[in-house]
């Protein structure tokens, strides 16, 4: 009895200590004589299947862990909102681990740009530039897509815009560009990219929501409201896409340093032109994008990434509502 707790606690203090280095390292466990990690990867089959989240291997003598990263190499990668931010931040993740990259965004020329300064061949990159907003039906992107590389292995929701206007002075025309933007092109985009993933029984489906998909606050009701919607949409999506062995990511940040202020829509529709100063005194968009491809790698159902205000803030807001609403309306609105 003794003994087993022993183990337990062991086992626990090697969760606690467990790192996610930025590249996988070789790992040489007990028994085996090559490094276990770099055999697993080379034979590929590590992403994304179930049951694959961690490899841990407790050896018998020593109560050591050792983790296996997998990679996302030679996977095709399809991420929104590409040209800046969290989306660009991702790309040269990913382009360091040499996965196949479609960039979408409205900016063609930032694209490229992005393409260029991650070191990405024309081979194993493709620019697709388009407006969410005007997205229609994607299905010609995909077949685009599909034709030059057969498969979708991820999909990356990341593109969007905020909002900086109070809820009684926005425009409903302005309303209904956030849902589009934020809401309506990343469901059209995933239900066009679906069907090759169930028929192959595999893929993993990145949202972008934020921590204001967890609970409204000042000058961002529309916006908060399409991370809502993206909350409950991909919520029951990851239910019904279960059996399919599809996984489902949503990544709720808190403030990170990018221009999302600076792009947000004002009441008309304009672009805000503003830097708040606690985006700017955010989070980097690198740490967060490291964040978000360690949740994936892990295949973990959702992450809130934030300060610890901000991590206090989700918790609160779940336990203890009232309380949270008493504190959250103190907030400068900003
Ligand atoms: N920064 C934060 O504090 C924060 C917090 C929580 C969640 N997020 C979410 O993170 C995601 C990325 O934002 P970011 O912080 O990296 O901001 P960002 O630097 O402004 O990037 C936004 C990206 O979305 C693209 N985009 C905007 N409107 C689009 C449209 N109509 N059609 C296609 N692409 C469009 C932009 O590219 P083009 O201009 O080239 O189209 C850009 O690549 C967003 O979904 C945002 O809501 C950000």
């Amino acid at each position: 009895m003794v003994i087993k707790l022993r183990w337990l606690l062991q086992i626990y203090r090697n969760f606690q200590d467990l790192k996610f280095p930025d590249e996988l390292t070789p790992i040489r466990a007990p028994g085996l004589d090559e490094p276990f990690g770099r055999r697993l990867i080379s034979s590929g089959n590590l992403i994304p299947g179930r049951g694959m989240k961690k490899s841990l291997i407790l050896s018998s003598d020593n109560f050591t862990t050792y983790i296996v990263m997998p990679s996302f190499s030679g996977k095709i990668v399809w991420i929104t909102g590409a040209s800046s931010g969290i989306g660009e931040a991702l790309v040269a993740l990913l382009a360091k681990e040499q996965a196949t990259l479609i960039l979408s965004s409205r900016r063609e020329d930032e694209l490229r740009r992005v393409q260029k300064t991650c070191g990405l061949t024309d081979e194993c990159c493709l620019i697709l530039p388009f407006d969410l907003e005007q997205l229609g039906n994607p299905s010609k992107l995909v077949e685009i897509v599909l034709a030059r590389y057969g498969q979708i292995d991820v999909l990356i929701n990341n593109g969007g815009i905020s909002q900086r206007a109070y809820a009684k002075d926005t425009d409903i025309g302005t309303d209904r560009r956030l849902m589009e933007v934020n809401y309506f092109g990343p469901v059209a985009l995933t239900k066009s990219v679906l069907p090759g993933m169930i028929s192959r029984k595999s893929g993993q489906i990145v949202v972008i929501s934020s921590v204001a998909g967890k609970f409204g606050f000042f000058l961002r009701s529309a916006y908060s409201a399409s991370k809502h919607a993206l909350q409950g949409f991909f919520e029951s999506l990851r239910m019904e896409l279960f059996a399919d062995n599809i996984q489902v990511l949503l990544v709720c940040p808190g403030k990170i340093a990018t221009h999302i202020s600076v792009n947000a829509l004002t009441a008309d529709g304009k672009r805000s032109g503003r830097m708040d100063d606690a985006q700017a005194n955010g989070m980097t968009a690198e740490t967060c994008a490291r964040r978000i491809l360690e949740a994936m790698k892990q295949q973990k159902e959702e992450i809130i990434i934030g300060n610890s205000r901000e991590q206090t803030a989700v918790w609160l807001k779940r336990f203890f509502p009232h309380f949270f609403s008493k504190m959250i309306r103190k907030q400068k609105a900003e």
